[in-house]
């Protein structure tokens, strides 16, 4: 059907003939010019777009049309008419926000478009819209304001229906995620078999030991219950992870001084590094006071040194040590530089990492060692404890030459006290 043109319907007219076209269209004038200026010669355009308003009319993949500057519909082409279900007859004279879902009109968008093309000379946008059926498509506009001596004297619309690729991306986006979905269980599925197993072998020494135990004499029963209460702590040390994993690690930090905690707690670091290991403390002579969950500073220390005792299948050793410095924020950013940092470091002179190993060895649940070894949340729990607590923490580490993992607290100022 043939629509009607729009100076037909009384509605007064515009003229913008020094307004550049706002239509990408133009190229097309060249070839058809001589043809739509025949058929044009009978009235005056509403619009000047010399010859490209029949043509416009012809366009059936965008809706192109005319508003007036209160929003009011001037004119209508093919493609508004099969996108949007209405014929020029309809919607000429109508208001644009007809198009738009009732919330949104509620929301002030409709005007919301033509006040940001008329401020800033086009609009550009996309979303859902309406079409005579009432069922919705999904829409991108662009909306160009048509000024004529300075004054506002209608907009240019151009709708494109893009369903279809709004779907596609979207029936995209549903498949990522299912499939982020999927990889969330296996990976839950791999650690619970890996947690499963680390319990299981160590109830299993923690169960033999105490079977042996009452038959036992002498430097064999000291070897068992060494034998049980390292396997002991190990699941304490693996609970502890899990749970600081799975809380996101809530610290409670107060103001203590990191010498006095690693010195009280040296026992233990002891213990952690085995028989074969010798484990060497040296402590900086400094204040030393920082913000820390005293907790979660002795479970990271631990985690350190398990780790190298871990790596070391001959005797070596394990040395913890303090240091008080200022940190370079061009090798650690997010290091501030006018301020001291706690450098809290364990050493071992072990096999040392591949780079491959040192780069991934803070991610969680990365392991090299076997199923009931490793549960790959120790290097995590203190990358996490160090950064909530302010500071950072790097790994340093060479084959062949050892490894050394350093947190860095920054110092408790006065002020914080
Ligand atoms: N001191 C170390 N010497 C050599 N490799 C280490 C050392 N500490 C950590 N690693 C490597 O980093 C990996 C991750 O460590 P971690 O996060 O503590 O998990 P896990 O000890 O459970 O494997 C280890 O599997 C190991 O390959
Ligand atoms: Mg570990």
């Amino acid at each position: 059907m043939q629509h009607p043109a729009p100076s037909m319907d009384g509605v007064a007219r515009p003229q913008v003939a020094s307004s550049p076209s706002p239509f990408a269209l133009r190229r097309e004038r060249g070839k058809s010019d001589e043809r739509l200026h025949a058929m044009t010669d009978a009235g005056a355009p509403p619009f000047s777009f010399g010859g490209d308003h029949l043509l416009l009319q012809g366009v059936t993949d965008y809706a192109i049309y005319m508003l007036d500057a209160s929003g009011n519909i001037l004119s209508w082409n093919t493609g508004g008419q099969r996108i949007k279900g209405y014929t020029g007859d309809e919607v000429i004279g109508r208001h644009f926000s007809t198009f738009y879902p009732q919330e949104d009109v509620e929301r002030g968008e409709p005007e919301r478009a033509l006040d940001t093309a008329a401020r800033e000379g086009r609009y550009e946008t996309e979303g859902w819209r309406v079409r005579k059926d009432g069922s919705r498509f999904r829409a991108h506009i662009v909306v160009d304001a048509i000024y004529q001596g300075g004054e506002l004297v209608g907009f240019a619309k151009i709708t494109r229906d893009i369903t279809e690729r709004y779907q596609a991306a979207e029936h995209r986006r549903q498949a990522e995620q299912a499939l982020a979905q999927a990889q969330k269980v296996a990976a839950i599925g791999q650690l619970t078999l890996g947690v499963a197993h680390d319990f299981n072998n160590l109830l299993a020494v923690i169960a033999t030991s105490l079977d042996q135990l009452s038959r036992a004499e002498g430097r064999r029963k000291e070897v068992l219950i060494d034998a049980a209460r390292q396997a002991a702590d190990r699941g304490v040390r693996l609970t502890r992870q899990m749970l600081a994993f799975a809380r996101g690690q809530r610290l409670e930090p107060k103001l203590h001084d990191a010498n006095a905690l690693i010195d009280g707690s040296i026992e233990i670091y002891r213990r952690a590094a085995g028989p074969i290991t010798q484990c060497t403390v040296e402590l900086v002579q400094a204040d030393t006071r920082i913000m820390v969950d005293a907790e979660q500073l002795e479970a990271a220390l631990v985690n350190l040194v398990a780790n190298a005792r871990d790596a070391m299948e001959r005797p070596g050793n394990i040395h913890i040590a303090t240091r008080v410095a200022r940190a370079d924020p061009d090798l650690h950013p997010g290091a501030a530089a006018d301020r001291d940092y706690l450098y809290v470091s364990v050493a071992d002179d072990g096999p040392g990492m591949e780079e491959h190993v040192r780069l991934r060895a803070m991610e969680p649940f990365f392991t090299t060692k076997d199923v009931g070894r490793g549960s790959g949340l120790g290097l995590s729990q203190v990358f996490g404890f160090a950064s909530q607590s302010g500071g950072f923490a790097f790994i340093d580490s060479t084959p062949g030459e050892g490894t050394r993992v350093t947190m860095a607290i920054p110092l408790a100022e006065v002020a914080d006290a």
